[in-house]
């Protein structure tokens, strides 16, 4: 078997029938079928352990999908396995493909405990929990209360305590949570970012990244799908063509050079993968056949944008 460590599974899209993404190769529309939904996560939660994925990454937030990964990991007798979870975000969308509002945050210490109350099921293969979507609005690194509550669990539970970060200020939020002690601690040892070759920011926090003591997540690798090339981006022409002569170069889909642009950024760190069927998957696995070399990269570095910019077009992304 590939050794596939680098790449983690995301599940965010295989526990709400609604995400953040492109929907490229929309299938027919059928009436929404919560157990066929069902079946395809456990059915890609399968493929990807088959295919030799051991992170996996879950929320209350994706719908059913922590429920997905407790009843998977039942059947699983592997401490190989290892999950990161989040807290601070509830699924309301009750799997209605017209719902308007999917999820709403809430950064209380009501809600961490309410939340790990179920979360905790995942033990022992949950490693890593995170604050899910750490801004400072919300005052979530602030709450004194909270990230003593967080410092407890992870004395208790053998847990690494991190965060995740989204938006065009990701790397203040990071500089401040590095900075957070108790106990005499450096409280967050883990961090999931968006990075990706349009949103590069957190590069400028990379030596403190690489002295995790848990390990950097990357989600949104493929900037939810808009670095696959389509007709809705024509500015990126000039990027998808790169994309296209390196894919052609290596064997492999753009799905690939992107998420490997990721690995040969941060060396160590757990990109996330987050196909929603065995074809994306194998395609996405397809970046550890390869490396790219030193001037690929600074040459796809050349197309990062202003985060203000990257945020802007992300927030614009309906939800399909
Ligand atoms: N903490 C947070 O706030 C947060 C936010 C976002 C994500 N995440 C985590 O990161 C994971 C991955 O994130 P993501 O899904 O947003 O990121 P992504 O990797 O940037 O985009 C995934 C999308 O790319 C498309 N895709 C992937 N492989 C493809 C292929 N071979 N061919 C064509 N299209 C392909 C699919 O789009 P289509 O389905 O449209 O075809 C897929 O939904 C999530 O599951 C979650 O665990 C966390």
């Amino acid at each position: 078997m590939n050794n596939n460590s680098n790449i983690g599974f995301g599940t965010a899209a295989i526990g709400r029938p609604l995400y953040i993404n492109l929907k490229q190769n929309k299938e027919a529309e059928k009436p929404f079928s919560l157990a066929e939904f069902k079946a395809n996560g456990m059915q890609t939660l399968e493929d990807a352990y088959n295919n030799g994925i051991r992170c996996f990454d879950t929320s209350p937030g994706y719908g059913l999908a922590e429920e997905l990964m407790v009843t998977w990991l039942a059947h699983k007798k592997d401490p190989s396995i290892s999950v990161s979870t989040k807290w601070g975000y509830t699924y309301v969308a009750n799997f209605d493909p017209k719902a308007t509002v999917h999820e709403i945050k809430e950064h209380s210490l009501q809600k961490l405990n309410e939340q790990w109350a179920y979360s905790k099921k995942l033990m022992p293969y949950l490693k890593v929990y995170q604050i899910h979507s750490a801004t400072l609005d919300t005052g979530v690194l602030e709450n004194e209360a909270v990230l003593n509550r967080l410092h407890q669990l992870k004395k208790e539970n053998g847990l690494i305590i991190g965060l995740t970060t989204t938006g065009a200020n990701q790397v203040e939020v990071l500089q401040k949570a590095l900075d957070i002690t108790v106990a005499g601690e450096q409280l967050f040892q883990s961090f999931q970012c968006t990075f990706n070759i349009l949103d590069q920011s957190v590069l400028q926090c990379k030596e403190a990244l690489q002295a995790l003591q848990g390990s950097l997540i990357i989600k949104e690798a493929l900037a939810n799908g808009r670095l696959l090339p389509n007709t809705r981006y024509s500015k990126y022409e000039g990027l998808y063509g790169f994309l296209k002569v390196l894919a052609a170069q290596y064997s492999v889909g753009v799905d690939a050079i992107a998420l490997r642009y990721c690995m040969d950024s941060f060396v160590g760190a757990t990109i996330l993968s987050g196909a929603t069927n065995k074809g994306h998957l194998l395609a996405n696995l397809e970046a550890h056949t390869f490396s790219l070399t030193i001037p690929e990269l600074e040459k796809l570095n050349a197309f990062g944008k202003s985060s203000e910019a990257y945020w802007k077009e992300r927030k614009a992304l309906a939800w399909n």
